[in-house]
């Protein structure tokens, strides 16, 4: 099996990359940075390789496209990892924030699933995790949950996971429709609140735990769920 992981030279990405590696599979590492991507590669031993990737930036995800089409001929697993978080109040969160963070978080993943598509067609099992939070259900929000954090700031980010969030349902009934692509499973995974760099390492989950529904998704059996909205727990309310 080969596996994408985006945003993988660290934290949620890194784990994510390890535990696949872990199960077998050939990972690709992507990493905007070719050296941290490469040094991460190799720490996680032969069954690793690294693929630079931005997934803000076209050309890069055509490279990278080609490059996994030239050595392996297909994708079986896309993990859209890669993710940012602008903290601001609500009142100081201007465009060029909103942008920002949108760039990467949804059109960024749209961007790589289009890029990868023909890739994943490919595969006799092609499964996509795409990496939200559980601070984008819009349920939860609504009834004031608690999600550990800064609650305040955090109106770009779970704006962007909510819209990651419809990506997938979309992409999923699309899927669905079209004999050609109906072989994907395609869901949204929080890992709850993980230490990570995205936090300053606030988080009260491990990268271990946090990874795990991701790891799961990607290896979801063919009568697996499509379209759906997961933690480690089982289903998370839109
Ligand atoms: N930590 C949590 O509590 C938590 C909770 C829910 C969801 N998540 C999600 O989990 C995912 C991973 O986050 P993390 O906590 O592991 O944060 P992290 O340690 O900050 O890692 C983020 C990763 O995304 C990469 N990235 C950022 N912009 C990119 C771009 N344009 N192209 C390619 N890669 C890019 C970063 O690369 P650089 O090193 O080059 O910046 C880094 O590898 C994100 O989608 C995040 O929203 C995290």
């Amino acid at each position: 099996m080969i596996a994408l992981v985006t945003g993988a030279n660290k934290g949620l990405g890194r784990e994510t990359a390890r535990q696949l590696a872990g199960l077998g599979m050939t990972v690709l590492v992507g990493s905007r940075d070719q050296d941290r991507g490469a040094s991460v590669a190799a720490a996680l031993g032969s069954g690793a390789r690294p693929v630079r990737l931005d997934v803000t930036d076209s050309a890069s995800l055509r490279a990278a496209a080609d490059e996994v089409a030239w050595a392996y001929g297909r994708l079986d697993v896309l993990v859209n990892n890669a993710g940012i978080s602008v903290m601001a109040p609500a009142g100081e969160t201007d465009g060029a924030t909103l942008r920002q963070v949108l760039d990467v978080n949804v059109i960024g993943v749209a961007d790589t699933i289009r890029a990868f598509l023909p890739l994943l067609q490919r595969s006799a099992a092609p499964r996509i995790v795409n990496v939200s939070s559980t601070t984008a259900s819009l349920t939860l929000t609504a009834a004031g949950t608690d999600f550990g954090g800064d609650a305040a700031t955090r109106l770009a980010y779970s704006t962007s996971k909510a819209a990651l969030n419809m990506l997938t349902v979309q992409y999923a009934n699309a899927f669905r429709r079209d004999p050609g692509l109906s072989r994907i499973r395609i869901n949204a995974a929080t890992p709850g609140y993980v230490a990570t760099d995205m936090n300053g390492h606030r988080g009260t989950r491990t990268v271990e735990e946090g990874a795990r529904i991701i790891v799961q998704l990607a290896t979801l059996p063919a009568d697996g769920p499509t379209g759906g909205f997961f933690n480690d727990q089982g289903t998370v309310p839109w």
